[in-house]
């Protein structure tokens, strides 16, 4: 199975606007993801921040409104549109997505945007009303019938002190989210369900049983479904990560009966269930309501145990079960223990791996099981490996 790593050459536009001063961060973890990023900003952007804050950040010339001379011979946005993967505006504000909806191209950012070859997505940011409005509404749908991605805006506080929808994202939902641009969307229209991290048994209202799942490979798998299209709902138990942005639906439940509900609850309308999660195999029969007191010289308390639901046995199970998509943590005789899993819990497709390669480590080393074939996968970061299940899966599909 092939693995691409996605380092890209990224062309981030910024107009004038207050939330030009998160594109500082943006440019940083961009760059931390190992982008080449080329920066231009509107004359109206460099009131809000200092094209020299750019350079530094991108370790590129910045490149501005005019027939600047770091597009070598005059045709700045023939050559820098040619040498781009995907173009982001951000913040984009209501003018310049006007002009773009319009095809005007009076400056060098909207000339770069007409002339481009490669895909764009923009992160507007502007006060309510003018998110709002009519003719800025209508312009959004014509970005959108052009396949222009539209990230955001957020709902929130904004700089003129009104409340409502026109925050430009955060840098990090941003830098997030621009993955999915240029990612094949082999899941478009797919509903997925995924549950992650590990499950809580309370043994009284302070303690309980848990494990070390940290939930990033069910995380890694919301990100690499919706970067494929997918509708993507979430239900996560306790989790050392954090929860994946842009998201149509998330829910924490972390017992495993709440984590059964919840799936049961949303499962209808799903076509394919991704059970990550590390489900306590036992609950606490005898669960204490007050918090147990400790009784020196007296008998130690006995935790008395009884079996939990095995949630994907009992989703793959039902008459009008989705596409279930397992994992099989082992921690000896990996590919005989997965083999058995997949067949007693009758899933289509059954991902492996050992324990000690895994469960809280950023990396995992996996086997993709099915009816057709066996794939080892290498070593290799939770995120490649989320992406190259999801090729899997997409294969698989009906
Ligand atoms: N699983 C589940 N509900 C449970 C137990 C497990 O949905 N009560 C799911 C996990 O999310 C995973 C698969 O079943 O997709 C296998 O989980 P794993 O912990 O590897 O195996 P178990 O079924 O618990 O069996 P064992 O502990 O004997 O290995």
């Amino acid at each position: 199975m092939d693995v691409k790593v996605m380092k890209k050459k990224v062309l981030l536009g910024i107009c004038g606007g207050i939330a030009a001063y998160k594109c500082c961060e943006l440019v940083r973890l961009l760059k931390k993801a190992g982008h080449q990023v080329n920066v231009v900003m509107t004359q109206a952007a460099t009131d809000f921040v200092s094209p020299t804050t750019f350079q530094a950040l991108s370790g590129e010339p910045v490149l501005l409104d005019t027939h600047d001379a770091a597009g070598g011979n005059g045709m700045a946005h023939i050559n820098l549109s040619r040498q781009t993967d995907v173009m982001l505006i951000a913040p984009a504000s209501a003018n310049t997505l006007a002009k773009i909806a319009h095809g005007m191209a009076d400056n060098l950012l909207t000339t770069l945007v007409a002339a481009r070859t490669c895909p764009l997505a923009v992160a507007p940011a502007m006060n309510v009303q003018m998110w709002n409005n009519p003719a800025n509404q209508r312009n959004l749908a014509l970005l959108r019938q052009d396949q222009i991605k539209i990230l955001g805006p957020a709902v929130g506080e904004q700089a003129c002190g009104e409340t409502g929808s026109g925050r430009m994202l955060e840098a990090a939902e941003l830098a997030e989210l621009l993955a999915d641009v240029w990612t094949l969307p082999v899941l478009a229209g797919k509903r997925v369900l995924i549950t992650t991290g590990a499950t809580f048994e309370a043994i009284d209202p302070v303690r309980g049983i848990t494990n070390i799942s940290s939930g990033q490979m069910g995380m890694a798998l919301a990100r690499a479904c919706r970067a494929a299209g997918a509708s993507v709902s979430l239900v996560y138990g306790q989790i050392n990560t954090s929860v994946a942005a842009g998201l149509a639906y998330t829910e924490q439940a972390v017992s495993a009966d709440s984590m059964l509900n919840a799936v049961e609850r949303l499962l209808p309308q799903q076509d394919v269930f991704i059970s990550v999660a590390a489900v306590a195999d036992y609950k606490v029969k005898n669960r204490s309501v007050q918090k147990l007191k400790k009784q020196p010289g007296q008998a130690v308390p006995v935790i008395e145990l009884t079996e939990n639901a095995d949630i994907l046995a009992t989703v793959a199970g039902r008459p009008d079960a989705p596409f279930c998509v397992g994992f099989a943590a082992e921690s000896e005789h990996v590919l005989e223990h997965a083999r058995a899993k997949r067949l007693k819990k009758g899933v289509p497709l059954l991902v492996a791996n050992d324990v000690s390669q895994a469960m809280g480590k950023t990396t995992n080393q996996v086997i993709l099981l099915d009816d057709e074939q066996e794939t080892a996968l290498p070593q290799m970061s939770k995120a490649d490996t989320a992406a190259a299940i999801v090729e899997r899966l997409a294969q698989l599909l009906p």
